[in-house]
């Protein structure tokens, strides 16, 4: 049984006040934190902050970790860590609002994940397998990762418009060799960028991609290509893009300058112009994923968009792992894919359940991370147990996200002759 809960405030992967959980049964204790992204709409669960501008410039979370010592606390200890539904539901119960705002969506994830830990241990199998059976007992399988090369949007401080350009090592035969492939082509691009942009091209984003200063999506996705070109390992990578179009959707135009300080106006293209990019863009790199082509209103475009069949599109500020937008996505046929933030939902257990409407609906699932990280590794178990076939962890680099990326190493290795890579078969593992 759950013995105590004690939470604390700790800085996250951008120096951001999270919550830390410990909770202990008597089988030791059990850690878990909450990580934090740069939101792009209302409709995910709510992350709570003090507010209190003297402090940690409004960013701190004291108000979460006292919910989860005192309130949250007290509703599970005694309970039962390998049923994971019931204390999921008892967090719920307890704050009683739709978004989780009450205890904080931060508080209640770190122990959900916690309590995830304390069940595997209980039941003395690895988390993983552990989340495989809360899900049904699904064949676990190691997913294809998406690393992130080349970042811009909110996350960057160069003038590039999408957010991420990411290689799928879809031609590795196992996660290792994924991995490996992975950090050559990030280093070669590293060495291209140098030659091209100087060193300073290679300062690193939030999420350890390169972002020199370049402005147009072919600037970045040639410095891939040429990346990949030295590798040799040319027909086993494929490209990935998070275009995140919310953040540049002015009215009904995107405007692909709106990083640069002398916006020139002359770069705004309506919806359609955009669909005939991404066609080009499709037709000339191999790009087989694109996440949030429009902006997170726009259901029209995205359904007509995605209803070409080019590659996946996937649903990230769309959707925001919600539910209901998900459910609609699906029945208008909007997008096949999802960007799961398991803090976005704020449980395990609603987690599990997404997947579950996802994979019914054949729907690919990218497990991800989010710009603010810490050193919890969970994403890498839960991409496993539900194998959910994709994981978006950022670089090759930077220890937060190889966090994500060496608890992969580890489950490969622990599985041993009967782990399976997904490879090819990423879109529906
Ligand atoms: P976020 O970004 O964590 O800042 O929301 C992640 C993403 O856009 O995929
Ligand atoms: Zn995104």
């Amino acid at each position: 049984a759950i013995t105590k809960v004690r939470a604390r405030q700790i800085l996250d992967s951008r120096g951001i006040p999270t919550v830390e959980v410990d909770l202990y049964t008597n089988k030791g204790m059990f850690r878990a934190s909450a990580p934090s992204g740069a939101p792009s709409g209302m409709y995910g669960a709510i992350e709570l902050r003090d507010g209190d501008k003297a402090t940690y410039l409004g960013n701190g979370v004291s108000k979460a970790v006292k919910n989860i010592n005192e309130k949250i606390s007290e509703a599970i200890v005694g309970m039962d860590p390998i049923l994971q539904n019931q204390i999921d539901q008892a967090m719920i119960d307890l704050d009683k609002t739709e978004k989780k705002g009450e205890l904080g969506a931060n508080a209640i994830l770190a122990v959900s994940i916690a309590a995830c830990r304390a069940g595997a241990a209980e039941k003395e199998v690895p988390l993983y397998k552990h989340i495989a059976d809360l899900c049904g007992g699904v064949n676990h399988a190691l997913p294809v990762p998406a690393f992130t090369l080349i970042s811009g949007g909110k996350h960057a401080g160069n003038n590039l418009a999408i957010r991420e350009i990411m290689i799928l090592p879809v031609g590795a035969r196992t996660f290792e060799e994924a991995m490996q492939m992975g950090s050559e082509t990030y280093h070669h691009l590293k060495a291209a960028v140098e030659e091209k942009y100087g060193p300073r091209g290679c300062i690193v984003a939030e999420d350890g991609g390169l972002a020199p200063d370049i402005t147009s999506f072919r600037e970045g996705l040639d410095l891939v290509m040429e990346a990949i070109g030295r590798t040799g390992y040319t027909d086993k990578l494929k490209i990935a893009i998070d275009v995140a179009a919310t953040d540049f959707c002015i009215g009904s135009k995107y405007d692909l300058d709106f990083k640069s300080p002398k916006k020139s106006g002359q770069n705004f293209k309506s919806g359609e112009e955009m669909v005939e990019i991404y066609k080009e863009l499709c037709r000339d790199y191999p790009i087989v994923s694109i996440e949030d082509p429009f902006d997170k209103e726009d259901w029209e475009q995205v359904k007509h968009f995605s209803g070409l069949g080019i590659c996946q599109v996937v649903g990230d500020d769309l959707l925001m792992s919600n539910p209901k937008r998900i459910e609609r996505a699906i029945h208008e046929n909007a997008c096949d894919a999802f960007l799961l933030k398991v803090n976005q939902l704020g449980t395990v257990t609603e987690a599990i359940e997404v997947v579950k409407m996802a994979k019914d609906a054949k729907w690919g699932v990218v497990v991800s991370q989010r710009s603010g990280e810490t050193d919890d590794s969970f994403l890498a178990d839960i991409s496993v147990g539900l194998a959910t076939g994709q994981i978006k962890a950022g670089a090759p680099c930077r220890g937060e996200r190889l966090a994500k990326y060496n608890q992969l190493i580890r489950i490969e290795e622990e599985i041993g002759d009967q782990a399976s890579y997904v490879g090819e078969s990423w879109r529906h593992s």
